[in-house]
């Protein structure tokens, strides 16, 4: 591709990251969409976007020959519907995290990327966090030996931030906010081969699911693991995420300027811990932007495709429907 890249962003809460991160690609801001004009206004302003390329309707965007690539930020019961008309129109999606809420939308965001010759990519924005960039770096350099354990949590108070929609029971906060943890750890050490979770309900009386869950799996390779998620804890925002290996161990957050090492040193002991500094940055949309746009622009496999994303949405519908049955549930990956 000589051109240079031309993208339209919709939704202009979290979708002014995709923004900030096409700009710092170097790519042309073509549409901006939002339905709310005063928050089209606003990031149209902030941007400095002309006016004559604002939308209020992204129908009108579909035909526009002059848009490559499409940033979806809108809320999750809606990426489906959006996703798919702009994969049929031709148009590279990166979507937003979680793929979709229903085991019925996953297949069809699947069904529609795979039919189309654009790319698709889902915005599960830990496979570019600095500290679990590094801690995935370690693992496959085998530093920490072979790994038997790996758990990570998503503990962030979502007390203030339940809008509408993300009070909808199908938006569970397994789904919603632990995707991430999940898929991190899916990133880190592969698929879950079966899960059991429990449940609790103390927090947040506003929506109707739990509000914290623990789930443990197995993974393959004899790898046991857990993810803790409760959005209505009283701290910080936090993924603490702790890999144990054979040989070492990592703990880290995306959230913590400093991760921590362990290795085997005399007598087969660990190691005192070593700090390894690390940049704090979990919304990391820059890194995120440039890794989909040199895959289209070289014609290359996008790694956080729609089966990525539909895998992770997976697993967390397993743990609810665990955490509900009270039995352990085998995700089923045939999508
Ligand atoms: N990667 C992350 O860590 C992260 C963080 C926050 C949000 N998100 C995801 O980003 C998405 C948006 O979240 P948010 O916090 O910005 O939500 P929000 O409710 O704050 O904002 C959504 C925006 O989309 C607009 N919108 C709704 N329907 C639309 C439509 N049909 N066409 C155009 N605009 C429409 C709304 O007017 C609003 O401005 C969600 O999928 C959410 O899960 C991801």
């Amino acid at each position: 591709m000589d051109k240079k890249l031309v993208a339209a962003n919709i939704g202009m809460q979290f979708g002014r990251a995709h923004i900030e991160g096409a700009l710092s690609f170097g790519a042309e801001i073509g549409a901006i969409c939002d339905l709310d004009e005063q928050s089209l206004q606003y990031a149209g302003e902030k941007y400095n976007i002309p006016e004559d390329k604002w939308f209020t309707d992204y129908h009108d965007l579909l035909n526009n020959p002059d848009i490559d690539i499409v940033t979806v930020a809108i809320p999750d019961q809606l990426h489906k519907k959006v996703s798919v008309d702009f994969l049929k129109a031709g148009k590279h999606v990166l979507c937003e995290k979680p793929l979709a809420l229903t085991r019925e939308d996953i297949c069809d965001i699947v069904k529609a990327a795979e039919e189309s010759d654009a790319k698709f990519m889902v915005g599960q924005i830990c496979r570019f966090t600095p500290a679990f960039v590094k801690a995935k770096e370690l693992i496959d350099s085998g530093v920490i030996g072979e790994v038997y354990f790996a758990e990570s949590e998503y503990a962030h108070d979502y007390m203030h931030i339940l809008k509408d929609w993300r009070s909808d029971p199908l938006r569970h906060g397994v789904i919603g906010g632990g995707c991430h943890a999940v898929d991190l750890l899916r990133w880190l050490v592969g698929d879950p081969t079966e899960v059991m979770a429990y449940g609790t309900h103390k927090l947040l009386p506003a929506v109707a699911y739990d509000d914290a869950t623990i789930a443990i799996m197995k993974f393959p390779n004899d790898i046991i693991g857990k993810v803790f998620v409760s959005t209505g804890c009283k701290r910080d925002y936090t993924m603490r995420t702790v890999i144990y290996g054979t040989k070492g161990t990592i703990i880290c957050d995306n959230t913590s300027p400093v991760m921590k090492l362990y290795e085997i040193g005399e007598n087969e002991m660990a190691t005192e811990a070593q700090d390894i500094p690390v940049e704090v940055n979990n919304h990391n949309a820059a890194a995120e932007f440039t890794v989909f746009a040199e895959n289209i622009i070289n014609n290359t496999p996008v790694l956080a495709n729609a089966l990525e994303g539909a895998k992770t949405v997976e697993v967390c519908l397993s743990i609810v429907e665990s955490a509900k049955t009270g039995k352990p549930v085998q995700p089923d990956y045939n999508f």
